[in-house]
């Protein structure tokens, strides 16, 4: 629903939708640029121009019907996904037949800037839909939008992977030595990712950190709730870090009280907005609304390593 709302921009009518995928009809006549889509999306993972769908009994079947869609030349690179999780798929197989059969030879999935990329939406078994964009941002560079990397081991918390995929994306400029507080910190895997950057790091949590982060030396907890934080215990921070599992009013009040206290003024924050459900997602203009009013800039996303919530990226406006 979010996406479908974001991607309802002029010059475009809604078409059909599936769990998923969101199709939408150009005007007659209208023919947008390449970078016709907004780039920064929030719930939207990928934009592509459809050129249509093929169908097939087979995975060479689809294959050989898609190239005829596409025609064979010009693609730089080639993204395969399956329209959600659940559509189970041969996806790098796949890619490797398209892109011997395109001439492209062996490239890594994540698209240089600038390519023209073929996308094959693995719709159902017998079904895929075939489009193609132009690789800008870091996430359309990415097959479907998605991180592509997992939760190494050792890691306490999915969180550690969130953040991963949060620096990339915002290319957030951490740096080794800066301090980092985080509400809502426990078990801390997100605390792990700031230690492995070199940061000096507090966590901020009711809830214990486990100890192969609370031993770390630039590691130190303070157990209480946000709110309770002394306000001047907060003058030397560089990143406020906030993923508290609470109302996102709720998340924003607490980075509000210390963005607007006399004397602390953090490089940025990286706050996760929980969305209790997805009415409330139509309130993400108020909320980015507030960083606003602190003097923030802020950029959000749905991350694809994360759940019903958005993170949002906020520095000092420009
Ligand atoms: C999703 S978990 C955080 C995961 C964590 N960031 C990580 O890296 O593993 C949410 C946490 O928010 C904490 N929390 C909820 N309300 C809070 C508050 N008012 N102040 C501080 N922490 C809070 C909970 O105790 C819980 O540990």
């Amino acid at each position: 629903m979010a996406s479908r709302q974001e991607l309802a921009v002029p010059g475009m009518r809604k078409a059909a939708w599936r769990r998923g995928v969101v199709t939408f009809r150009l005007d007659p006549g209208s023919d947008p640029a390449d970078d016709f889509f907004p780039h920064e999306l929030v719930f939207a993972r990928a934009c592509v121009r459809s050129l249509g769908q093929v169908t097939g009994a087979d995975e060479p079947t689809l294959a050989a019907h898609a190239i005829a869609l596409a025609g064979p030349a010009g693609w730089q690179n080639i993204h395969v996904w399956g329209r959600v999780p659940a559509v189970s798929a041969d996806v790098d197989g796949i890619r490797a037949r398209l892109l011997e059969a395109c001439g492209i030879g062996v490239v890594a999935e994540v698209a240089e800037p600038g390519d023209l990329v073929l996308d094959i939406v693995v719709d159902a078994a017998d079904r895929w839909w075939v489009g193609w964009h132009r690789a800008a941002t870091l996430a359309s560079r990415w097959p479907g939008g998605i991180y592509p990397h997992t939760l190494p081991d050792g890691k306490v918390s999915r969180a550690w992977l969130k953040l991963d995929e949060a620096i990339a994306t915002f290319a957030i400029p951490f740096e080794a030595g800066q301090r980092a507080v985080e509400f809502g910190a426990a078990p801390g895997g997100a605390c792990q990712r700031l230690l492995e950057a070199g940061l000096r790091v507090v966590a901020v949590d009711p809830a214990l950190v486990d100890e192969r982060v609370a031993s770390h030396p630039r590691f130190q907890q303070w157990r209480m709730r946000a709110r309770d934080v002394k306000l001047r215990q907060c003058r030397d921070i560089d990143w406020l870090v906030c993923d508290m599992n609470i109302d996102p009013r709720s998340t924003l009040e607490s980075i509000g009280r210390v963005v607007s206290a006399p004397g602390c003024r953090p490089r940025g924050v990286v706050a996760t907005l929980k969305i209790p459900d997805w009415s409330r997602a139509a309130e993400l203009p108020d909320w980015l609304a507030s960083f606003a009013s602190w003097g923030l800039q802020p950029r959000a996303r749905q991350l694809s390593t994360a759940g019903r919530e958005v993170c949002v990226v906020a520095g000092p406006a420009r």
